[in-house]
């Protein structure tokens, strides 16, 4: 009795000893972990909001992960309605998903394996890459004069044998819009050949989103699909929110390759639930957007550069003669991180809003990178 108590009791210790180191390792590895931005860097890289998450979102999901252990589909079911009723659509025309990058990935994959995809030179198009991957084929079509979409190229080549055409409105990196009336029009016609795939990741940050969005076009039936994301204006990138608009039949084919109902984690749909409708964090973000979006403008034409007009959280700057990465290699040495070269485009630097301190850290360094430049 006395051994076997004795036992226990050093069983118990050594059992209590491995939890405790254990613990110690967890809380170690977590204590090294940067979760987002890293102390004295200005994060001005990749387009997120970091106002964000709203306190409505914070809230609920600590208490999500609670509930950890269960399945969320329930809340998919409650975002989908959320969003169905803000556009008046159907649920079955809404698929969730991991960031819309996912989604957006999923089906440049699916509508590749007939005929080729329709991109842009200059775009965001981690999705067409996707597909090439998987063997299937992407045309680009080189951007206009000024860098924009150029809708009437973009038409005569959709004419031909393409599976699906992909637009992102307003733009990345370039940050500037099509015009709706001229962009609903071009769409429609496009619509009747082959499927149209409008990325509207920034839209809600745009001078006027219900104008801009082409969702009315998928709700009056046209062969089009419209992706949007928690991880811009609702600052949620980190929790991979996204989802897409489009007819039942290019919902059910992306559900069926698996994309839609458990592919989002129960933390994210919290968030985004809680944080969909929140009107006045929105408001708020935006008013940080576009405040940081003038301080950039002003810094960049008092230094002789100048940018392209953005309706999103981000400026694409023409540099001049400066190469673009040489540029963000000089910002590094300020603790600032930006965007170097996109594809041929080298005169081009593409730098994110963020804080306000951020942004005027961004504004202090300009003059002095120019000069460490020889400009
Ligand atoms: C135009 C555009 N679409 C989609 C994405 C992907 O975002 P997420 O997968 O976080 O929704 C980005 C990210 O920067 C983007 O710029």
């Amino acid at each position: 009795m006395q051994y076997s108590r004795r036992k226990f009791i050093t069983r118990s210790a050594s059992v209590l000893s491995i939890a405790a180191a254990n613990n110690l390792i967890i809380k170690h590895t977590l204590a090294n972990v940067v979760y987002g931005a890293a102390d004295g860097i200005a994060r001005l890289h990749w387009n997120e909001n970091p106002y964000g998450p709203s306190k409505k979102a914070i809230e609920s999901m600590i208490e999500s992960t609670y509930q950890g252990a269960y399945y969320p589909d329930h809340l998919i079911g409650i975002l989908k309605s959320m969003i169905a009723e803000k556009h008046d659509i159907e649920t079955n025309q809404i698929a969730i998903s991991s960031g819309s990058t996912q989604v957006l990935s999923n089906l440049s994959q699916i509508m590749t394996r007939t005929n080729p995809m329709l991109g842009m030179e200059l775009g965001w198009d981690t999705h067409l890459l996707s597909a090439e991957a998987s063997g299937g084929k992407v045309i680009r079509q080189p951007n206009g004069i000024n860098l924009e979409i150029n809708l009437n190229e973009l038409e005569l080549k959709a004419k031909k044998d393409v599976s699906a055409v992909s637009i992102v409105n307003p733009n990345n990196p370039t940050g500037t819009i099509l015009n709706s009336k001229r962009l609903t029009e071009s769409v429609i016609r496009m619509s009747k050949k082959a499927l149209v795939i409008v990325d509207e990741a920034y839209n809600e940050i745009t001078n006027d989103s219900d104008k801009n969005t082409m969702i009315g076009l998928v709700k009056s039936g046209h062969n089009v699909a419209v992706s949007r994301t928690f991880s811009k204006i609702y600052g949620l990138a980190g929790q991979r929110i996204g989802y897409i608009i489009s007819q039942p039949e290019v919902i059910q084919s992306i559900i069926k390759n698996g994309t839609g109902h458990f592919s989002v984690s129960l933390t994210g749909l919290a968030g985004a639930i809680s944080s969909y409708n929140d009107q006045a964090f929105l408001n708020y973000s935006k008013s940080k957007i576009i405040e940081a979006r003038e301080m950039i403008n002003d810094a960049v034409a008092s230094n002789g550069l100048s940018v392209l007009p953005s309706q999103t959280n981000f400026v694409f700057v023409n540099i001049g003669d400066l190469n673009a990465n040489e540029y963000r290699d000089q910002m590094k040495q300020h603790g600032i991180l930006i965007q170097g070269q996109y594809g041929s485009f080298k005169n081009w630097s593409r730098v994110s809003m963020g804080k306000i301190e951020d942004i005027q850290r961004y504004v202090d360094a300009l003059p002095k990178v120019l000069d460490a430049l020889g400009n």
